[in-house]
């Protein structure tokens, strides 16, 4: 358990190696078992070149008959086989693991989002994070699946091969022959840090433009209605041109890096071929020994170009894996604060006291003293002006942010001392701009719930918000694709369908933060009335809180607060409010004007007999109701 209130932030992270570390650990026996076969593969390989040189010498010599040489082959047959088998080992373990990696480092990033407040999201772009989950956990298995297996075939076939070369060959011209191959490691000095910041730079541009691509196709209409397409196709190829070069200073480092590993090797090759013949002639060294030199020098021509390309990615992967560690190493700001002793909430009853609450690094409070009770079966009515707190009053509630200790309680208890699971599955949410997701219609409104959904819950759920008849409309009805693929919703009809999703969630506490401005004042008036009494005409037991700038939505409730700054101004039933004669009242004069046009019912006492017609949802009895009332 830990407290609260940090802002959210790194917590120091390291080099960010330990993270591929903790993961390697995790399935080490498969890794032990790919390193030990990759190891010996390797090692099998070097011994190929010293029987071949060892054949040449025999005949060399007139000592080669034929059970010699049939005996040579089938070791050699032996040694290959030996060694493609165990090296295909290795290569499918670290391979598989490298997937594993992935999926696992993957699952942690989701992990961690979702325990990430709006706070933390304010700062970070979806295109950023994106980067993150996609390129940066591939970059981690490439070192992890082939950087290891590189690595490893790269060591024990240089160390084998050295150990022929040197102890069973001839020193010198291994010395000869390798010289130019030990100019590696100071190429790696010099090139790495550069490829490794240019990687990072490339990264970082290649998260910025998806960002944009993300804010272009997210802010058409937007882009189109203010005949913005230049300004914005300005921005977006001045940052393609960005990419481009940055990529392309990338390549040419890691060109210039790659082409200089083999051209090493090439010296070596030359190096050999001239001073291994000299030693030849002199007969200082054998036929066999010289043909076995150059078969080493092939042999370790492919494992040193790799094991350049392997530093090259993982110069990538240290960049990669700092930005993941960064990110999983995030103290999120609101920590599950709650004791085992955690039980759900049961009836709901809500009591906010003297709470007072600003956002992490800003000055002013968004809230001031604010106190109030709402028991089951009860409305509270929240309204106010623009920015007046209303939307971070819920966010609290949720504990999206964090409340400070003692303010707010449910069921009698802080909410601080819930599970963070059981306080929010307690509370059904419509937030001020709901996300519907490009699913079906009744997936939508399932979303509370894993598996498949209750299509009779999803049905009463829709009548509840009406927007059952609209959902009969589409031309799958309830298995309509929502978005891209399929229809797309006009403004209200989102709205009732995330007040559809609040319904069919079925929590004791239901806050809907102006989730009806979309939708006619009619509409509005019946969505109210059912969730006041349910389809089947029973009083729900619900605790409803209604944030509205519209106050019919709020007329009914049984107590209204009217916020203004972050503190209450005024308070008191509809009633009392107008008796007040302040600001609520006149804003209900501006307001029930502009009722009377758009919708000929006046908010203001409805009939009992239109409430009783509202209720079956029959338009045509209420249009005939309304002509009448006139
Ligand atoms: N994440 C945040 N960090 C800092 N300040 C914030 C944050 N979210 C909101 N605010 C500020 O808090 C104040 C209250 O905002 P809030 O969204 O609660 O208002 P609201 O009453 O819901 O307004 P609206 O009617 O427009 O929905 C505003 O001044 C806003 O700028
Ligand atoms: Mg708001």
């Amino acid at each position: 358990m830990t407290d609260t209130n940090k802002t959210a932030g790194s917590a120091a992270p390291r080099s960010g190696w330990h993270i591929l570390g903790e993961y390697i650990a995790r399935h080490r026996l498969a890794y032990l078992t790919a390193v030990l076969s990759i190891a010996l593969s390797s090692t099998l390989a070097a011994i190929i070149p010293r029987l071949v040189g060892r054949l040449a010498d025999t005949y060399a010599a007139g000592t080669l008959t034929l059970p010699s040489a049939r005996h040579l082959a089938l070791l050699v047959l032996a040694t290959g086989t030996a060694r493609v088998l165990l090296g295909w080992l290795g290569r499918f373990l670290t391979a598989q693991h490298g997937r594993i990696i992935t999926f696992d480092i993957r699952d942690a990033l989701f992990r961690k989002w979702e325990t990430l407040t709006p706070a933390y999201y304010h700062g970070h772009s979806t295109g950023e994070l994106l980067s993150h989950a996609l390129s940066d956990v591939d970059v981690v298995r490439q070192v992890a699946a082939m950087g290891i297996n590189t690595a490893i075939n790269g060591v024990f076939m240089l160390g084998a091969s050295m150990y022929f070369m040197f102890f069973h060959m001839n020193s010198r011209l291994a010395l000869a022959g390798l010289v130019p191959l030990l100019a590696i490691p100071a190429l790696i000095r010099h090139f790495g840090p550069k490829i490794k910041r240019q990687s990072g730079i490339f990264q970082s541009t290649l998260g910025q433009m998806s960002q944009t691509v993300e804010e272009i196709v997210g802010g058409i209409r937007t882009v189109k209605a203010f005949s913005n397409e230049p300004l914005v196709e300005k921005r977006f190829q001045d940052q393609l041109t960005e990419l481009v070069e940055q990529k392309m200073r990338f390549v040419r480092l890691s060109a210039i890096f790659g082409a200089l590993v083999p051209l090493m090797s090439a010296f070596g090759f030359i190096a050999v071929i001239w001073y291994g013949s000299f030693l030849a002639i002199r007969g200082e060294i054998s036929l066999g020994n010289l043909i076995g030199f150059l078969l080493y020098l092939t042999l370790l021509k492919q494992p040193l170009e790799q094991l350049g390309n392997m530093l090259n990615t993982v110069q990538r992967a240290s960049a990669s894996l700092f930005r993941l560690s960064e990110l999983l190493e995030v103290v999120p700001d609101t920590v599950e604060t709650a004791g085992e002793d955690s039980v759900p909430p049961e009836t709901g009853h809500i009591e906010v006291r003297d709470l007072t609450f600003r956002y992490a690094g800003t000055e002013r409070d968004v809230l001031r003293s604010l106190s109030f009770s709402v028991a089951p079966g009860k409305t509270l009515g929240i309204v106010g002006s623009i920015g007046s707190g209303k939307t971070s009053l819920a966010h609290l509630l949720l504990r999206l942010y964090e409340p400070p200790a003692g303010t707010i309680f449910v069921d009698g208890r802080d909410i601080r001392s819930y599970s963070l699971e059981h306080l929010r599955r307690a509370i059904a949410y419509v937030p001020q701009n709901s996300f519907l997701f490009s699913t079906s219609v009744s997936e939508n409104i399932a979303f509370s719930h894993d598996g498949a959904p209750d299509q009779e819950a999803v049905v009463r759920a829709s009548r509840i918000a009406s927007v059952d008849e609209d959902v009969a409309k589409f031309p799958e009805g309830y298995a309509t694709e929502i978005g891209e693929r399929g229809v797309r919703l006009s403004g209200g009809q989102k709205q009732r369908v995330a007040i559809a999703r609040m319904i069919y969630k079925d929590s004791p506490i239901r806050i809907l933060d102006d989730s009806l401005s979309a939708v006619d004042t009619r509409t509005e008036r019946r969505i109210l009335e059912n969730l006041a009494a349910g389809d089947d005409g029973r009083l729900t037991n619900s605790v409803t809180i209604v944030v509205s700038h519209r106050l019919s939505a709020v007329m009914n409730a049984d107590e209204i607060l009217l916020l203004e700054d972050g503190a209450v101004a005024e308070r008191g039933s509809h009633a009392q409010l107008l008796a007040l004669g302040g600001t609520y009242a006149r804003l209900w004069e501006l307001q029930a004007g502009e009722v009377d046009k758009s919708d000929s019912i006046a908010p203001v006492s409805v009939p009992a007999e239109i409430l009783e017609i509202l209720r079956t949802e029959d338009e045509e009895a209420l249009n005939e109701s309304v002509e009448d009332a006139k």
